[in-house]
């Protein structure tokens, strides 16, 4: 087989990066859009980690038709049929149970017998088998386990009905002629190997993660976990437009393909970014703002000239949009609409008619309109449709003399009508006050970052917040060409999110 299967786990592993946490509706936005991008494999979520997983598995489920949706389980009845219930509903559904396997794992954490985690793997895997077809078993920590215990459970939980059998690198140790060894030890030393397909689960904790994942594909393993921008657990996963583009322009070395539909990575990339508040830096490879910009006068020259002398890539393949076409406060519906469109989006009739009302509002103030400011700007409508406090004034008053002050009026879905006023310690500080006597959800702003979305002085600015409460972290962003608005904006956004969490939690 020469198609290596995509299996993404940008909402369940990536969601475990530290400040991650997406609403449902997010949720099923970025599975929308995976869908789109054409991932083989969705895994949605860890149904028994929280009552909010639970629903976006079993939503995600009935509304995501085309690829697989995944849940994933401890090796534990209860895990299992948790996860059954939340995807039992999709068109393809999979289970994907896990297990520690490594004596580290076994004698400091689980305090079991190799004998025991063997039996226990074979078990729950012929539970998972009762429900459906595909399942999906990992030996977690299994870079660090002997290998030939890695044989023996493999082997046996194939015979129980695995049907792939994944092996993760959980804590990015793997060095990838080492990890490379493994998985062909793996086809050398599993006697049943052929029932099953091979995965691969890499995390860049030694920044690596993509090269496991490439090697391990050389050496006979088809099936790759990996996240949009490279988003999970501490140093994260490997990053899936960097081994589909690997794969894809190294197809004279590789010889593989994939289903995934390119053109649909750079819009993926931001809207996980846009959702989860996790920024991409600029030299990230493939989805990067620098990317495919050339500073060196040697390098613009050869471009010009020809951009296959330092382009290995079209950016027009990741769907990076080739023209920079400016609109302004004269561009009527029908261009922004045609300007959209080409950015990808398509909104509902009530969505767009919102979003156009921003745009020309935000015409009157900048000049130029740029693809970033309209891509700031959908953000902005998509994180105010389903709010339970919407900011509705701010009004600031600040200097170098007397103390800043702000006052805030709040809707609410039922259209109750809140004002309050704050002093604080700056206009920001002011406002979140002013917002809190409203609000009345205990809660400390842990990070407050501003920058802005194109170059010039009457730029869009972005602020995303962080807040924490309860040990839970929530993020929120907010845009607006006024800082201050952008930054209540961003504590409201984060408020909404921690509200629903908790409407969700009972
Ligand atoms: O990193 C890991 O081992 C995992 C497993 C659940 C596959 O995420
Ligand atoms: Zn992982």
């Amino acid at each position: 087989m020469d198609r290596v299967i995509i299996f993404d786990t940008t909402l369940r592993d990536g969601e475990q990066a530290a400040g991650g946490t997406l609403n449902i509706q997010e949720k099923l936005e970025i599975a929308r859009q995976l869908e789109r991008l054409g991932v083989d494999v969705l895994e949605a979520g860890f149904p028994i980690s929280s009552p909010g997983d639970f629903d976006a598995v079993r939503l995600i489920a009935k509304e995501v038709r085309t690829p697989v949706i995944c849940a994933l389980a401890r090796a534990h009845p209860d895990d299992i049929d948790r996860a059954w219930e939340a995807v039992k509903q999709a068109k393809h559904p999979r289970l994907h149970v896990f297990l520690s396997a490594s004596d580290i794992h076994l004698l400091y954490q689980l305090k079991k017998s190799r004998e025991e985690i063997l039996e226990m793997s074979r078990g729950m895997v012929a539970r998972a088998k009762k429900y459906t077809d595909d399942i999906e078993f990992s030996p977690m920590d299994a870079s660090r386990t002997e290998p030939e215990y890695i044989y023996q459970i493999l082997e046996a939980v194939i015979d129980a009905g695995a049907t792939t059998v994944n092996i993760p690198d959980t804590v990015g140790y793997a060095i990838p002629a080492e990890f490379g060894s493994l998985i062909e030890g793996v086809f050398q030393n599993v006697p049943n190997i052929n029932r099953a397909i091979v995965s691969v689960h890499c995390h860049d904790d030694l920044g690596l993660a993509v090269a496991n994942s490439l090697e391990s594909l050389k050496r006979g393993a088809r099936q790759v976990e990996c996240t949009i921008n490279g988003i999970g657990e501490r140093a994260g996963n490997a990053s899936l437009e960097e081994v589909v583009m690997a794969i894809k322009t190294r197809r004279d070395f590789f010889n593989l393909t994939t289903n995934i539909n390119t053109t649909q990575i750079y819009k993926t990339s931001r809207l996980v970014s846009e959702l989860t508040g996790f920024s991409v830096q600029p030299n990230k490879a493939i989805v990067g703002a620098n990317a495919f910009s050339h500073e060196a006068g040697i390098h613009q020259d050869g471009v010009i000239k020809m951009p296959i002398t330092y382009e290995i890539m079209d950016p027009r393949t990741v769907g990076i949009p080739a023209s920079s076409l400016v609109l302004g406060k004269l561009s009527g519906r029908h261009a922004f609409k045609e300007r959209l469109a080409e950015l990808g989006y398509s909104l509902s009739e009530e969505d767009f008619n919102r979003a156009f009302t921003a745009f020309k509002e935000l015409a009157d103030k900048k000049k130029e309109i740029t693809d970033k400011d309209i891509e700031s700007l959908i953000a902005e409508e998509l994180r105010t449709g389903s709010e339970v406090y919407h900011l509705d004034r701010v009004q600031v008053s600040c200097g170098d003399r007397g103390i800043p002050t702000a006052s805030v009026k709040l809707t609410t879905a039922d259209g109750q009508v809140l004002a309050d006023a704050a002093l604080g310690t700056g206009p920001v500080d002011a406002v979140c006050k002013a917002i809190n006597r409203l609000v009345g959800v205990p809660n400390v702003l842990t990070e407050f970052t501003v920058k802005s979305v194109t170059e010039g002085i009457d730029a869009i600015g972005e602020v995303l917040i962080r807040i924490e409460s309860e040990g839970v972290t929530y993020t929120g962003r907010g845009a607006d060409t006024d800082i201050i608005i952008a930054s209540a904006k961003a504590y409201m956004n984060a408020l909404n999110r921690l509200l629903a969490a908790k409407r969700v939690a009972g």
